[in-house]
C-alpha cells in the first residue's frame, strides 16, 4: 500500500489515477452529480491523495483544496472502494493526509460530511462545532445543504504517522 498526492499535471499516469479515483467517488457518493465530481477532481486548485495497491491499483482517496492564506483545507470527497471498506484503509488515509497537510502549515480541516459518514469523521477527530473564526472560512467554501459541516484541528507537532 502506498499513499500518493496526485494533481492534474497532464501526465498519463496522473490522469489514469485521477480517472480511477473519480470512478470510486462516483460509485460511492451516488448523491453527488458526476459532472461535479469530475470538475473538482480535475480542477487545478484541487489535489488528491490516492491509496495505491500493487503499484497501480487505486483503491480509494481523498480530494481536497488548500486555502494557504487561511491555513485550512476543505475535503471535497473521500471514499474507499466498496469491497475494501471497514478494513482500516479510511483511517490510514486520514492519518496520512493529516501528516501531509500538517507539513503544509494547514491548521484546520473542514468537510461537509454525508450523514452516513458523520460517525467515521467523528472517529477521525472531526467535530460539528466549528472553532475557526467565521471570517477565516465563510465565503471561501460553498454552502452545501446535503451534509453536515465538520472541522478537525491539525495539531502542528503531533505525529499523525502510522
Ligand atoms: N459510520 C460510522 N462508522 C463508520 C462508518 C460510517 N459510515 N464508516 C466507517 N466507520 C467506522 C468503522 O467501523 C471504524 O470504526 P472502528 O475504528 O471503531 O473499528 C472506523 O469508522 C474507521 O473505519 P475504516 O475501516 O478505517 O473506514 P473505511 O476504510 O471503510 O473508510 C469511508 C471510511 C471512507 C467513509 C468508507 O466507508 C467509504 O468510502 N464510504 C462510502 C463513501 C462515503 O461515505 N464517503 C464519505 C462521504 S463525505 C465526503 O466525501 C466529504
Amino acid at each position: 500500500i502506498e499513499f500518493k498526492i496526485i494533481t492534474n499535471n497532464g501526465t498519463h499516469e496522473s490522469m489514469k489515477m485521477l480517472i480511477d479515483l473519480k470512478n470510486i467517488f462516483a460509485r460511492q457518493l451516488p448523491k453527488m452529480p458526476k459532472e461535479y465530481i469530475v470538475r473538482l477532481v480535475f480542477d487545478r486548485n484541487h489535489e488528491s491523495m490516492c491509496i495505491i495497491k500493487d503499484n497501480t491499483k487505486v483503491i480509494g482517496g481523498i480530494c481536497y483544496r488548500k486555502y494557504p492564506t487561511q491555513r485550512f483545507a476543505e475535503i471535497a470527497f473521500l471514499a474507499i472502494t466498496a469491497t475494501l471498506q471497514v478494513k482500516g484503509y479510511g483511517t490510514r488515509l486520514m492519518n496520512k493526509f493529516k501528516e501531509h497537510i500538517q507539513k503544509q502549515d494547514v491548521e484546520y480541516l473542514l468537510t461537509y460530511a454525508d450523514n452516513y459518514a458523520i460517525g467515521y469523521f467523528r472517529k477521525q477527530g472531526f467535530y460539528q462545532e466549528i472553532k475557526m473564526q467565521p471570517d477565516r472560512w465563510k465565503g471561501f467554501i460553498k454552502d452545501y445543504d446535503g451534509g453536515t459541516l465538520m472541522e478537525c484541528y491539525v495539531h502542528p507537532t503531533i505525529d499523525y504517522g502510522n
